[in-house]
């Protein structure tokens, strides 16, 4: 089969490598891609949001199966725009991607079936955003309804900073027209968990749990990010929670896209906080989540380009999905700097240390090949994965080999996978 790869991060070089594992595959592109899917599959020039440029390529190349990993294209319809061409593609249509698409409409569907998550209202004029935080309990979490590039959360400790929240959002538009509506919501405390799973539009089988480190820096200080590094399994998601996710969220929630009419095929991520009072649902995602890709395939031991086809044809009820004992950790190599300012263009030293070791990988993330070198190309640089028969053994491997590969300005935290946070 040929199969092309959509977007260009850490977590697309994941599932390149993983792509390239299966027995089915005998050439993979990949648009736009990085310096390092460079070496698995051929890199195309073409934006991931071009989605007519990419639908003529599939087409061009007799393209097998197209992969989407990014939240954009899917967002914008690039399931309907391959599907009306007769292509086939993995991931939701525009109807279903709103599941992330729109923070009013996934938490519009959470009250209406009863799946569990914090308290919250929905503004589209600020006034009335404004009165309500007049009488509200602090600190609260203001949400721009839209993609917002990971950014449009706000964690307002005062209502002074809810009041400037608002204005930056909805009246300045800070991301445009994703702030034209807001979700205003309880403040969760609890430890998250990402929970990654494979949709079929009736049947949800779940991937490895794994733990984000959102915040830029050690101890969660610092900005939110795209995540700085994780681990898998998530110490913190226990049989309990598990069990009590299968009945109430899981489950329901695909069950309750079906009965909207909104089919759901592809990847659920489920964006958990467990609470004293049990897990809440504090956002799905409709893709794969970057970096727990990175630490949940190179645990996962099905030939994923099945698992693909299973979910676009509805038979995922006959995959058994199995991963690893072994635990995975990852931790990201940044641009000093990330997520605000940071420089680019530094050459990448190391990165050969990484061929055939066995257990570890180097993805990149924000990378790109100039005059024969590798450099960084981004906030993100490099992801470096381990395994371990342990979290703490995946944990030391990892931040071991984080000394293998040098830039100027290389950042990263040092507190991944310590489980006594
Ligand atoms: P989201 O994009 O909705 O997952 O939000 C990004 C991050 O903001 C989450 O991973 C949490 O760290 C934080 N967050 C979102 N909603 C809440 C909430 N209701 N209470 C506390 N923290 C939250
Ligand atoms: N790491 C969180 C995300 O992919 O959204």
């Amino acid at each position: 089969m040929k199969i092309l790869v959509v977007g260009s991060g850490g977590r697309e070089h994941a599932l390149v490598w993983k792509i390239a594992q299966s027995k089915k595959v005998s050439k993979i592109y990949c648009a736009p891609g990085n310096a390092g899917i460079s070496e698995l599959a051929e890199c195309v020039d073409i934006k991931a949001t071009d989605l007519t440029s990419l639908a003529d390529f599939a087409e061009e190349k007799k393209i097998d199966l197209t992969v989407v990993g990014m939240d954009d294209p899917l967002v914008a319809g690039i399931v309907d725009v391959f599907e009306a061409r007769g292509l086939r593609v993995f991931g939701p249509r525009k109807n279903a991607a709103i599941l992330e698409g729109s923070k009013a409409f996934s938490k519009d569907l959470m009250k209406k079936y009863n799946i569990p998550t914090a308290a919250y209202e929905v503004f589209t004029k600020p006034e009335d955003a404004l009165r309500y935080l007049e009488t509200s309990d602090y600190p609260i979490v203001l949400k721009a309804d839209g993609l917002a590039l990971g950014k449009g959360v706000l964690i307002c400790k005062t209502k002074d900073e809810a009041v400037a929240g608002v204005k930056e959002l909805m009246t300045d538009k800070a991301f445009g027209s994703a702030g034209d509506k807001i979700v205003v919501e309880e403040f969760l405390t609890g430890r998250e968990a990402s929970v990654l799973s494979f949709v079929d539009g009736k049947t949800v089988k779940l991937m490895a749990s794994a733990r984000d480190y959102k915040r830029a820096k050690d101890n969660d200080e610092g900005l939110n990010t795209g995540g700085m590094g994780n681990v898998s399994p998530n110490p913190f998601y226990t049989k309990e929670i598990d069990e009590f996710c299968r009945k109430n969220v899981y489950q329901r929630t695909v069950d309750a896209m079906a009965a909207e009419g909104r089919e759901f095929k592809g990847v659920i991520f489920f964006g958990l906080m467990l609470t004293e009072k049990g897990p809440k649902v504090l956002e799905f995602n409709a893709r794969f989540g970057d970096p727990e890709t990175q630490v949940v395939l190179p645990r996962m031991e099905n030939d994923i380009v099945e698992v693909f086809e299973a979910c676009i044809d509805g038979t995922l009820d006959k995959v058994d999905l199995k991963f690893k004992e072994d635990a995975a950790v990852c931790v990201i190599l940044a641009s000093d700097g990330y997520p605000e300012k940071y420089e680019k263009g530094k050459e990448i030293r190391g990165l050969q240390n990484f061929k055939d070791k066995e257990g570890f990988w180097c993805f990149h993330a924000g990378t790109r090949l100039t005059d024969g070198k590798v450099v960084t190309n981004g906030g993100r640089v490099l992801g470096i994965t381990a395994l371990g028969k342990t979290p703490e053994e995946a944990r030391q491997n990892a931040y071991e080999a984080t000394k293998l590969v040098e830039f100027e300005n290389k950042y990263m935290r040092h507190d991944i996978a310590l489980t006594d946070r």
